[in-house]
């Protein structure tokens, strides 16, 4: 009698493992490179499984691992059922899902549907077809406007600069909400849908068990003629009637998807990049009849001050509950300055202008922006719901401003005309060791330069340290997992603006000086603590999690 039910249990917890996990985002290109080649790759993540388990994350999310010409980093996906030859194979791949799964992790792969790159088979097709035919159908081909249609369909732009169209040799437009080599798939196209399907199968019975996905707000549009006028990037109303952005529509995608998910066991799971305009609007994507989980970047956009913290998390675990889902943290992805970086720099600092001064100017204070971003973190792995991380903010590595001009990678660099760098000096290798061409990230150099300053960060310098950053997250992950209860939280009142406290069931309090004098410590153990406490007193900039 007892045997099955257990195993009903069991199996009902392991399909709420995304709940509160611990997401750790893998910049694959960056991470480790098996063969020497400069990239990194599959077989580079398979051989840091133990790294990761150590750790202590639940789930690893890789970036785009699939065959593209990099015209953005990746997310120009030319293949969408394959592994990029110099990032390896499929047989890599399943074998860095066995290793990930014998570890105890679980994986998640990035999921591109919005645009396609330009090399995808489909739009070479588009491109050799005559304009009306079913292959330019699966994009969005458009006869320009004017006398000789020469001005583009609409007023429409692109997320990276310019606008948003490209005209081909025969007259027709292509719409590209990113780059020209990324142009737009037409989601009225059933072929478009069901090829998706296919992707999400193909995936979840290789093992994977969840899906990031990309720009989800976009896919559906509306294409009916004459195109409606949007000269922004953001949906802007709230009623689900953007010609571009957040439409009712989307959800019927993300229905067919979920179908798909719910007939795995465990259901696979998802986590929608989508920028909705209101938190109603953002929990259409995280329930559990959509995508089941929507990213938050209120963290991320907040300045490092208690009130602001204090609201961002106190609204998105309502809008967690409204959607029916667990909320999600970030602090740093592989689109944004880091966090160390940003909280060592001014408040209002204009982080393109500093990366564009080489990060001369405002000056970067690097010890205050790890001290605050140690905090930060630690405050965000106390809160209930998913927290994500990015590869290297465990290192503690700041920002790489000062690439040259002749590394940069990022389309943004060229597409601005020079104006903005782009997001590079967040992809840069990972150190693992302080010596060799690569500090161990290949055994030869890396695909974009590391900065001398990586030597005493990497991994091998950290771990015998007790007080680095490296430990602070093993630490902090390990008792994470002993301390993972219910997802509530209940505010302690401190008495002081600069200081947060807040309370999870079972005796677990995390208490945050934003300020800089130091505060009274709440009773209590200290588990571990973002910084030196001692005296009962918890310094400036210091995070602590207390066990009562
Ligand atoms: C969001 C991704 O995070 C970003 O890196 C990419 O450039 C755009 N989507 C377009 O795919």
């Amino acid at each position: 009698m007892t045997e099955p039910v257990l195993l009903a249990a069991d199996r009902t917890l392991d399909a709420d493992w995304w709940r509160q996990a611990c997401v750790y985002q893998i910049y694959p290109r960056s991470f480790a490179d098996s063969d020497g080649n400069g990239i990194g790759d599959l077989a580079g993540v398979t051989s840091r499984m133990g790294y990761l388990a150590d750790l202590g994350v639940d789930a690893i999310w890789l970036s785009p691992f699939y065959p593209s010409a990099l015209a953005d980093g990746g997310y120009d996906v030319a293949d969408y059922r394959d592994v990029a030859p110099e990032l390896g194979t499929l047989a890599d791949f399943e074998a860095m899902v066995e290793a990930a799964h014998a570890a105890a992790i679980k994986v998640i792969v990035d999921i591109v549907p919005n645009h396609t790159s330009n090399l995808h088979p489909w739009f070479q097709e588009a491109l050799a077809a005559e304009p009306g035919s079913p292959a330019r159908d699966r994009y969005i081909f458009r006869d320009g406007t004017g006398a000789d249609g020469a001005e583009p369909p609409s007023d429409w732009i692109s997320h990276f600069g310019g606008r948003a169209w490209t005209r081909l040799p025969d007259g027709q437009w292509y719409c590209h909400l990113f780059a020209p080599e990324q142009p737009d798939l037409n989601w009225d196209n059933r072929e478009v849908r069901d090829d998706f399907l296919h992707t999400l199968r193909f995936w979840a019975d290789r093992g994977v068990d969840g899906y990031r996905v990309d720009v989800a707000h976009a896919l559906a549009k509306d294409l009916s003629e004459p195109l409606r006028s949007k000269t922004t990037v953001l949906p802007d109303v709230l009623d689900g009637t953007d010609p571009l952005f957040d439409r009712n529509e989307v959800h019927d995608i993300y229905a067919e998807w979920r179908e798909v998910f719910n007939s795995y066991d465990p259901p696979r799971t998802a986590v929608a990049e989508a920028f909705a305009p209101s938190a109603a609007r953002r929990a259409l994507y995280a329930r559990p009849t959509g995508l089941g989980q929507a990213f938050n970047f209120d963290l991320l956009q907040a300045d490092f001050d208690a009130a602001a913290y204090r609201t961002v998390v106190t609204d998105n675990l309502d809008q967690a509950l409204l959607a029916g889902s667990s909320s999600t943290w970030v602090l740093s992805n592989h689109d944004v300055v880091r966090h160390s970086s940003r909280y060592g720099l001014p408040v209002g600092a204009d982080y393109a202008e500093w990366l564009i001064s080489d990060g001369r100017e405002p000056v970067l204070d690097e010890v205050t922006g790890l001290r605050r971003a140690r905090a930060a973190t630690l405050f965000m792995l106390a809160l209930p719901g998913s927290a994500y991380l990015y590869q290297g903010e465990e290192l503690g590595l700041h920002e790489v401003a000062d690439l040259p001009a002749a590394a940069l990678q990022d389309p943004i660099w060229l597409r601005t005309g020079n104006i903005l760098k782009g997001r590079d000096g967040c992809r840069v290798p990972l150190p693992w060791s302080s010596d060799g061409d690569s500090y161990g990230f290949g055994s030869g150099a890396g695909w974009l330069p590391q900065p001398a300053g990586f030597a005493p960060l990497a991994v091998s310098a950290q771990l015998a340290d007790p007080g680095s950053t490296l430990s602070l997250y093993r630490r902090a992950l390990r008792l994470r997992r002993e301390l993972r209860v219910d997802e509530a939280l209940e505010w302690v009142a401190t008495g002081s603006p600069d200081m947060l406290h807040f309370a999870r069931p079972g005796g677990w309090h995390c208490v945050t000086n934003f300020g800089t004098e130091p505060v009274p410590l709440p009773a209590g153990q200290v588990a571990v603590a973002s910084g030196p406490v001692g005296d009962g007193m918890l310094p400036g900039e210091t995070t602590a999690w207390l066990t009562r």
